[in-house]
């Protein structure tokens, strides 16, 4: 989604603002734009495509010291160079960089249109610029705080004048925002990435706030003017985490991360004497754990089906009523919300808009809401009641890989905490922490064996549909499966139960549709073979991923992919990693831009 960052200091603000924007990259975007204030004049560039087409026009000799810059990921208004930011305002004294949408802004432009402002763009930002022209009187951040009272929707916005050199004005409302203390020197952003190699301390930018920053000081005040006072926290990421490293693409170094992220989220969270997991972020007495009756798993996209990994093992193994929601559909259902029942929200950013509505609508009936962040310090793990960091360092391709595990981690050592507390035995308990520990080396074992993966997808790369196809706890793995190799890959993939085929999607079957079954040594995998055979009888091909051993599988199938064995309720780990690495590498053959697929963004930070 949209990414924006402000600069103010020393530094020549284009060389600042372009390599931030360079790090927002990953977000997803369609065209980007600076805006640089030199003497009384503002220099705009904007550019449709990539950070490379902006790059090409903006002058290397660019003066001044003060800007803001934008990627843009449309939604009001097509992909042009026109529509991208900053926009300005008539006067063009005033540039502004929006992220979010103004709902209410065909309202706003036919008002502004007809007392005289002339309108250039397409979007629905550009009334922010036209506005903070009409009430501007001398002072800016009154002017945008006037704005903002007549805005309805989300927005993180960002707004320069001619006047007022070495000053910009931020104003938040649903999209992330966070402020940059340099020495000497200030930045703001949407992303804490834009401004790692400058510096680490850093203040969050909370709803309601708006922040007026120079290169030697900042203030936060809210709509009535009273001063905020801010933590200033550090960012413990290391600039050398964000790059791709000796790998051709961040996708597939976060799927060989792994092997290390998997043991960090569990790092310092097992106590192997009482065989039980230790979370002490969660803000919960043992007491109050115990009263838990029903768990409600919020989640979007790939965090959605770790969720529903998570909800199925929570009923098996800690017996306790669970399920799994989508967010974006819980926050217009008017959930019930029940004593006793404790919510989770998943997400790998902590900016997914739906998931943060979804928490502010449950947390407004009085529910207790736990977040599953891997982001430190991003709204959800702000807002939320308590939670746990999933610790598995910055994620940066679009495609959601490393994050899947680690959430099922951290989950799963909630479930061991929940399990021990109810009535899983003490040698249960060490089992089971033992199944999580051995994880990473099977991970290992994978990625040594990455190379069939590849020629499995040199040999499949060109079909045009295929079924994923798992039960059980693997049922959510073959739909991440599909999702993986249609976002990166552009192949139209559906992933479905194994068992429910017979009810519609078997039609579908033909020698141009394969189906990749998931066949784990489980209790189900009897079923699944008999699907399988169902499949090979009306001539559809076949590959499984199956145990290794496991030759009877291998027989009925075309082709075959093998992960170690495991217990049963650790194969979704195994299991999802070929199918990460299947999409990678029909996505790679397929010559698509793997860590930026199109039209899509990373933190969804809009509905
Ligand atoms: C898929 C993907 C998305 C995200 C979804 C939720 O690869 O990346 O489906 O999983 O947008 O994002 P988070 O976890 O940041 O809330």
């Amino acid at each position: 989604m949209c990414g924006i960052i402000g600069y103010c200091g020393p530094r020549e603000a284009s060389e600042v603002l372009l390599a931030g924007l360079k790090r927002l990259e990953y977000r997803g975007y369609d065209s980007s734009g600076i805006s640089v204030g030199f003497r009384d004049n503002l220099q705009v560039y904007k550019k449709k495509g990539k950070i490379q087409a902006l790059l090409d026009v903006v002058p290397e000799s660019l003066k001044g010291n003060w800007g803001i810059g934008h990627t843009r990921w449309a939604t009001h208004g097509g992909v042009n160079d026109t529509n991208a930011h900053p926009h300005c305002d008539c006067t063009g004294k005033i540039a502004i960089c929006h992220n979010g949408i103004i709902e209410n802004y065909v309202g706003l432009k036919d008002r502004l249109t007809d007392e005289g402002h002339r309108f250039l763009t397409e979007t629905d930002s550009e009334v922010i610029a036209h506005l903070v022209e009409s009430f501007y009187e001398g002072d800016l951040e009154a002017a945008v705080k006037s704005t903002v009272t007549l805005l309805k929707g989300t927005y993180g916005i960002l707004t320069m004048h001619t006047d007022h050199p070495d000053e910009i004005i931020g104003a938040r409302n649903g999209s992330p925002m966070v402020l940059g203390i340099g020495d000497g020197e200030m930045l703001i952003a949407s992303d804490v990435s834009a401004m790692i190699a400058h510096t680490k301390q850093v203040v969050y930018v909370e709803d309601g706030e708006v922040v007026r920053m120079d290169s030697g000081s900042y203030a936060v005040t809210d709509m009535r003017n009273r001063s905020v006072d801010k933590k200033v926290d550090s960012i413990s990421w290391e600039l050398e985490e964000m790059e791709k490293g000796d790998y051709p693409h961040f996708m597939l170094k976060e799927i060989h991360e792994q092997i290390d992220s998997v043991p960090r989220a569990i790092g310092g969270r097992i106590d192997e004497d009482q065989a039980t997991a230790v979370l002490g972020g969660l803000n919960m007495s043992e007491m109050e754990l115990l009263g838990v009756k029903r768990i409600v798993i919020i989640a979007a996209g790939t965090s959605y089906y770790a969720g529903c990994v998570v909800a199925y093992l929570l009923e098996s193994l800690a017996r306790i009523p669970a399920v799994t929601e989508l967010a974006s559909e819980l926050r217009y259902r008017n959930p019930i919300v029940e004593e006793g029942t404790l919510y989770f929200a998943m997400s790998q950013s902590g900016e997914t808009l739906d998931t943060l509505m979804a928490i502010r609508e449950l947390q407004r009936k009085g529910g207790r809401v736990l977040g599953i962040c891997n982001v430190v310090g991003s709204t959800i793990a702000r807002e939320s009641d308590g939670g746990v960091y999933i610790h598995s360092g910055p994620e940066i391709a679009v495609a959601s890989t490393k994050a899947f595990t680690s959430q099922l981690t951290a989950m799963y050592l909630f479930i061991l905490k929940m399990a021990r507390m109810r009535h899983m035995a003490w040698p249960e308990g060490k089992r089971f922490i033992s199944g999580l520990l051995g994880i990473r080396k099977h991970i290992g074992r994978i990625l040594e064996g990455e190379n069939s993966i590849r020629e499995l997808a040199v040999k499949y790369h060109k079909f045009g549909n295929f079924l994923f196809l798992g039960r059980g706890i693997n049922y959510p793995v073959a739909m991440e499966g599909a999702l993986k190799l249609k976002e990166i890959a552009y192949i139209h993939a559906e992933g479905y139960s194994a068992a429910e085929i017979k009810h519609g999607p078997i039609a579908l079957i033909n020698d141009q549709t394969p189906s990749l079954f998931i066949v784990p040594d489980d209790h189900l995998r009897d079923k699944v073979i008999s699907n399988m055979k169902e499949i090979k009888a009306r001539k559809g091909l076949v590959i499984a991923l199956c145990v290794e051993g496991d030759e009877y599988a291998a027989e009925i199938a075309d082709d075959v992919l093998y992960v170690p064995n495991c217990d049963e309720e650790f194969s979704p780990f195994l299991m999802v990693v070929p199918l990460q690495l299947f999409a990678y590498y029909c996505a790679l053959e397929l010559g698509c831009d793997v860590d930026q697929p199109r039209n899509l963004a990373k933190s969804v930070t809009v509905e």
